[in-house]
């Protein structure tokens, strides 16, 4: 029985949905969104924050300042409240009321940024914020999300030894990428341990972390308008591109299933299930990461206004989010939990 006395004491980090029965190929989904913030940036809020306090930046007066889509955000207010920091978030006109409401209850700041940077969209805009508040008085402390390497460590440290001891006979690992701090802890931690793991990256279409043409993303979390300062895609072995529209058809999917998820495990999801359909190995053993859960996107995701107004009339149109056995057989037995830490295996 887990007893605790500050919030970021708690994580559930044993958990995995089975998604065979309901969408046809096996796809271990690793839960992250039970936790005291509610998503898996309360790993990388702790590293961030513990780092620098080791380091001495923060001080009793400091301020915590970060430019987040919202739940690092609550990461960061969560533990600022636990520990009696004062903490402004600058986020943007896409981060969803509940976020924001979730970060003033827990006594931060937030400040919306509604007008677009011309060239770096959104992120720029909240980037350029945060940097003149720093310049502007020296109490506020910036962690930097996109550059801080605690950020990917929190991965490295956590979330990969514990999919790892889960997954000794690991194939595939699905991570949706954002700031790139999961996908390049975790990729990180199977390339040093020799695991021969294929790490693939879900990014959404209209990102540009990867390359490719800016478009229009309505769904935070997942992608960026400029190139991760923390990418190294010498540890990445794909790269899969999914459209929003995906993304909702496949939360609606899980919803109507009982796992109401957030918008970038519909995006992470998509993608996986996608590329376990082209390959020919039925043993394949595959996870991915949930870094959220779904109450947060009521009033987007699962609003049906705010989709059709935005994604079209026929968005969530029967067929395209068509619930139901797939035809697929059980799922395999899950394995065994070890005994011992993860076996080094060689590529
Ligand atoms: C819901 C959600 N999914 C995915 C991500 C991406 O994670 P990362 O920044 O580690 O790439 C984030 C980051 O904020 C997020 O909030």
């Amino acid at each position: 029985m887990p007893v605790i006395s500050a919030p970021h004491a708690f994580n559930e980090s044993q958990l995995y949905v089975d998604l065979r029965s309901i969408l046809g190929h096996s796809l271990y989904l690793k839960c992250e969104g039970f936790n005291f913030a509610g998503s898996i940036k309360l790993k990388a809020a702790n590293e961030m924050v513990e780092s620098a306090e080791r380091e001495g930046v923060l001080k009793p007066d400091s301020i915590l300042v970060e430019s987040s889509s919202g739940n690092l955000g609550v990461a960061l207010s969560t533990i600022a409240a636990s520990k009696g920091y004062q903490f402004l978030c600058v986020t943007d006109s896409r981060c969803n009321l509940s976020t924001r409401l979730l970060m003033e209850a827990l006594g931060s700041e937030v400040h919306v940024i509604s007008e677009l940077d011309a060239n770096a969209g959104f992120l720029g805009a909240r980037i350029d914020y945060v940097r003149a508040l720093c310049a502007s008085d020296d109490r506020y402390v910036w962690l930097s999300q996109y550059t801080n390497p605690g950020n990917w460590k929190a991965h490295y440290r956590t979330t990969a030894p514990e999919i790892a001891s889960y997954f000794p006979g690991l194939d595939v690992l699905f991570v949706g990428a954002g700031t790139t701090g999961t996908l390049m802890g975790c990729a990180r931690y199977f390339r040093t341990w020799h695991r021969p793991v294929r790490i693939v990256a879900v990014d959404s279409v209209g990102s540009v972390a990867f390359g490719g043409t800016p478009g229009r993303r309505m769904i935070p979390g997942l992608g960026m308008s400029m190139r991760p300062p923390l990418l190294d895609e010498s540890f990445v072995d794909e790269v899969i591109r999914v459209e929003e529209a995906d993304t909702i058809r496949t939360c609606h999917r899980l919803a109507r299933r009982g796992f109401v998820f957030g918008g970038s495990t519909g995006t992470v999801v998509s993608g996986a299930m996608d590329w376990l359909g082209r390959q020919d190995a039925p043993g394949i053993t595959a996870v991915a990461i949930a870094p959220d859960l779904g109450e947060r996107y009521l009033d987007t995701i699962y609003q049906t206004n705010w989709l059709q107004d935005l994604y079209g009339e026929n968005i969530l149109d029967p067929e395209q989010v068509a619930v139901g056995q797939s035809g697929a057989g059980p799922a395999p037995d899950p394995p065994e939990p070890p005994d011992t830490p993860p076996r080094r295996r060689s590529r």
